[in-house]
């Protein structure tokens, strides 16, 4: 099976789509041969159309630009399944995309369909056997309301109800580390759906798990903030140890609220700074002054706290080597993912494993 993947992010590799996309074609892999070709909008030579439609008169089926659009059509003719993807650029795609779709036109012919209600051109080849699909982020929580000028343009050029869509929201997630347990459960499922994509289909409870949001709107929203490293207020540069632990507060589920309200101390002994974390049941409050005895303090540098955070030293080891100290309480360790954990479920596959990694914020 020959896969195309049109990769239209400015952002190359470093795409946040492309993990999505790179995840989906693992799931097609894992259950048929696969012939992938890629093809990386932002390393290409393409000018803009001229409008001369000189590809449907003159030279018919042939564009009078000499660039590397002519090898892009081959690909596309030569393809079982495509991927379109991208990240959303103002509610539509990323102008380089934009122009490689407008330089399909030698792929139609002039005329114009009879049967369409809006008008448009038949095929020149026959695309009937091609299947594509539509992987996009985008960086608002939702997609919902995001896509419609998307949707409208695949619909018309594609057909509308003829191509799959994996659309997801709070894109800009993908490439945080301190959430690749949840980003990584996403991406699990997109795995799921590139293997069923070419089986019987994407099933209905794969789709749920693709439509759900990776985080709350309240949750997402707080995290996006407080990770742009600016007060909101003064527009001044916030220190990068007060940024940090307002994400990780964001991540506190209520819904583990044990009855009394939790204060979380964070001293972080190379920056010299504290913090509080208050969980309440409704919500938290981060503290920098006005402090109030705490439940449990853990002190940490915070270079240490943001490796363990990234996956990068394990939380428990780092204990056991005496890198960070908890002092007070220390329930809120052992339930650490119930109050923070960044997966929506935990899915692992032996109990034990459970204990060990608790106390490691996203990763054991
Ligand atoms: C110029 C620009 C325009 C954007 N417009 C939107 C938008 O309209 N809606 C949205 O939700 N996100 C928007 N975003 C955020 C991106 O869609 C988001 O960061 C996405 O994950 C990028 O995907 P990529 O890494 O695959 O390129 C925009 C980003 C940039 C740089």
């Amino acid at each position: 099976m020959r896969i195309l993947i049109i990769n239209g992010s400015p952002k190359s590799k470093r795409s946040n789509s492309y993990k999505l996309t790179c995840a989906f074609t693992e799931g097609i892999k894992a259950v048929c041969e696969t012939d992938i070709r890629e093809i990386d909008v932002n390393k290409l030579n393409l000018s803009p159309c001229l409008g001369c439609f000189a590809c449907w008169n003159k030279t018919p089926g042939k564009c009078v630009i000499k660039d590397e659009m002519s090898g892009v059509l081959d690909e596309i003719l030569a393809a079982d399944i495509i991927i379109w993807s991208f990240g959303l650029y103002y509610f539509n795609v990323p102008s380089k995309l934009k122009n490689l779709i407008d330089r399909q036109l030698p792929l139609s012919l002039p005329f114009m369909v009879k049967e369409s209600e809006t008008g448009g051109h038949p095929s020149r080849y026959d695309m009937s056997g091609k299947r594509h699909v539509v992987i996009s982020t985008c960086g608002f929580y939702t997609t919902k309301g995001n896509y419609t000028s998307v949707n409208a343009m695949f619909d018309h050029f594609l057909g509308k109800g003829r191509y799959e869509t994996i659309c997801c929201g709070q894109g800009e997630l993908f490439r945080v580390p301190e959430l690749s347990g949840r980003t990584g459960e996403y991406l699990d499922y997109v795995k799921t759906a590139g293997e069923e994509f070419v089986s019987d289909g994407i099933t209905d409870e794969t789709r749920e798990h693709l439509d759900e949001l990776l985080y709350s709107k309240e949750q997402f929203e707080a995290m996006a903030d407080a990770s742009w490293g600016v007060e909101r207020e003064s527009g001044e540069k916030a220190a990068e140890d007060f940024s940090f632990t307002k994400q990780m507060a964001a991540l506190y589920k209520p819904s583990s609220y044990p009855g009394k309200d939790i204060v979380l101390e964070m001293a972080y002994t190379d920056v010299g700074r504290s913090y509080q974390i208050v969980l309440k049941k409704d919500g938290y409050e981060v503290r920098s002054d006005n402090f109030t005895q705490y439940t449990t303090k853990i002190e940490t540098p915070f270079t240490v706290w943001k490796n363990i955070a990234a996956g990068k030293i394990s939380g428990t080891q780092a204990m056991m080597k005496k890198l960070y100290s908890v002092q007070g309480d220390f329930d809120l360790m052992l339930h650490w993912d119930d109050y923070f954990g960044s997966r929506k479920k935990l899915r692992l596959k032996k109990p034990k494993e459970r204990a060990l990694c608790c106390f490691c914020l996203s990763h054991g």
